[in-house]
């Protein structure tokens, strides 16, 4: 249920600098490689949200970007850690499938002792979401659904499976966002699931924060909660009303050179559960 009393927990965040960010393919319909990417202002808006956590009470790690992975800044993507435990990913797209493995050594490097290197396609936390009782999964254009059953067998905790049917909201991160992980609160657009999905959503998070299309088309629900502070793109000015009402501080955060690559907040940032 929705409360007032809303107090914020420190995160570990794993985060990967736009060094070598670039839109030079496309695999989303936000990348254009004919739309230039100001890279300067790219660096410093990543740079932003990094210090912004740090100023939080939250811990940030930086993995080394790689020069041939310009998709590295989407940290989010590289693994899904719950309890301390690690599965990688694995890629749908080639452009992006050594990101997998600059995780898993980051990890192995950093003492994570069980790190598991999956069979099925998934992208990390695009297409994971940590709730209190279930891990949320999407499906219908990166991971696949053969992931599911695979994470829950791994991290032992019941996974819900979701049908993504907009491509523009093409992992889960860009349609839901959790705002509090101890109590199965959650924002997400409808429009990005088909009817059955929303079902389960309606049945499951009866008192989500539901948004507008104009508010997910800001890519207002790739957003991170650390249970109080909820960052998300300043442009999706019709949440910050209703999260205020719920006791939440949204603080409104500009990755307008991101976006260019079809992700924001959360999809640069991996939490270290
Ligand atoms: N260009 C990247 C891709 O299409 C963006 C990933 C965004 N990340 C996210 N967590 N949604 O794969």
């Amino acid at each position: 249920m929705p409360t007032a009393e809303r107090a914020s927990t420190p995160r570990r965040y794993l985060m990967c600098p736009p060094t070598y960010y670039r839109v030079t393919y496309s695999i989303n319909p936000w990348m254009d490689p004919g739309k230039p990417v100001d890279l300067r202002l790219a660096l410093t808006q990543w740079e932003e949200l990094r210090d912004r956590y740090r100023s939080l009470g939250h811990t940030v790690e930086e993995l080394v970007p790689r020069p041939d992975l310009p998709d590295m800044v989407f940290a989010a993507n590289g693994a899904t850690v719950v309890d301390g435990r690690v599965l990688g990913a694995r890629f749908a797209h080639p452009e992006r499938r050594a990101e997998a493995d600059a995780h898993v050594a980051w990890f192995r490097s950093h003492g994570y002792a069980d790190v598991r290197e999956p069979t099925h396609i998934n992208e990390g936390e695009g297409d994971f979401a940590v709730t209190a009782s279930w891990i949320l999964a999407g499906r219908g254009f990166r991971s696949s659904p053969l992931s599911h059953p695979e994470a829950q067998e791994f991290f032992g905790r019941p996974v819900i499976g979701l049908d993504l049917v907009d491509p523009r909201y093409y992992h889960l991160d860009t349609a839901l966002c959790v705002l509090d992980d101890t109590a199965d609160e959650v924002m997400y657009y409808p429009g990005a699931f088909s009817p059955g999905s929303r079902a389960v959503l309606e049945r499951l998070f009866p008192d989500a924060l539901i948004a507008t299309a104009d508010d997910a088309a800001a890519l207002g629900l790739n957003a991170v909660s650390d249970g109080h502070h909820v960052l998300l793109p300043q442009a999706a000015v019709g949440l910050f009303g209703p999260l205020r009402e719920r006791g939440f501080e949204p603080i409104g955060m500009d990755l307008g050179e991101l976006l260019k690559g079809g992700g924001s907040v959360k999809c640069c940032t991996q939490e270290l559960r």
